[in-house]
């Protein structure tokens, strides 16, 4: 018998920068490198650090990234389609077919921006997945929806309506982040009580429908705000495994400071 102690250590420690719609294409690659050589200089352990860039710089990451395990590479969006008339969309296949092993499904900007639902959400999932491409899952609630006292509701529909179809073995491609919609680039961070309460919470859904050996492997990234002074605070909570980082992951000096942050725990 594993002790719960044990499976925590188990767990996947993972810090995910989001690059956004930041940096062009000699900028990108300008960084990626700073990046690669500060983790290859300054991390010791056993995280991993996943870089979600732009599409225009995702072959050129890989490429870069090549025999480096550590480090792997996420595109932020995905159709939620095979193939066809959808101009100006990039599907799954071809994401993957750069070498990109990640991709970030339902981050709030597009939730907000192009109205992306659950149930839509849900049908990238399973593209992604089809296509091996490992889902970076976000969830969060508005403020308002806080300042209601509905935010366990809305995660708990998020989850229900766009991951509670899928079989155990495809639950354990997922990665989770929760990333409350008010603190994404607005400086302010959830307290580490609401992170690590939201969190717990979370894995508790996941143990009611996949059972709770499944809910100790998954990864959940916390996102919004996080920077090289509060991350320390943040990744000791038990049931946060890492971070899902926006701002802070422009900087290779602050990203790697967070991804360090393991090191010392
Ligand atoms: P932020 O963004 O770190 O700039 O708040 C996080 C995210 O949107 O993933």
């Amino acid at each position: 018998m594993i002790s719960p102690h044990v499976i925590l250590q188990m767990r996947q420690k993972t810090v995910a920068g989001n690059w956004k719609m930041n940096l062009d294409y000699q900028e990108g690659l300008a960084l990626f490198s700073e990046v690669i050589n500060r983790v290859k200089a300054e991390v010791t352990g056993i995280q991993q650090v996943i870089i979600c860039c732009p599409f225009i710089h995702l072959h050129a990451l890989v490429q870069l990234a090549q025999g480096f395990e550590k480090t792997a590479v996420g595109a932020q969006n995905i159709h939620q389609s095979e193939s066809g008339a959808h101009t100006g969309e990039v599907s799954a296949k071809m994401v993957r077919s750069v070498g990109a092993a990640y991709v970030i499904v339902g981050h709030s900007e597009r939730r907000q921006e192009f109205g992306e639902g659950n149930v839509l959400l849900a049908e990238k999932i399973d593209i992604a997945l089809k296509n091996n491409l490992k889902p970076i899952f976000c969830m969060g609630e508005t403020i308002k929806e806080r300042e209601a006292g509905k935010h366990f509701d809305v995660i708990s529909q998020q989850l229900t309506e766009s991951v509670f179809h899928l079989n155990e073995a495809q639950i354990d491609k997922l990665i989770l982040a929760y990333e409350p919609v008010w603190s994404i680039g607005t400086g302010i961070t959830a307290s580490t009580e609401q992170a690590q309460e939201m969190h717990f919470f979370i894995r508790n859904q996941i143990a009611a429908e996949y059972g709770q050996a499944a809910a100790d492997r998954i990864s959940i990234l916390y996102g919004g705000s996080v920077n090289p002074e509060n991350a320390a605070d943040i990744f000791a909570k038990p049931d946060i495994d890492g971070g899902l980082i926006g701002g802070a992951s422009l900087k290779s000096r602050d990203f790697v400071a967070i991804v360090n942050v393991f090191n010392r725990s």
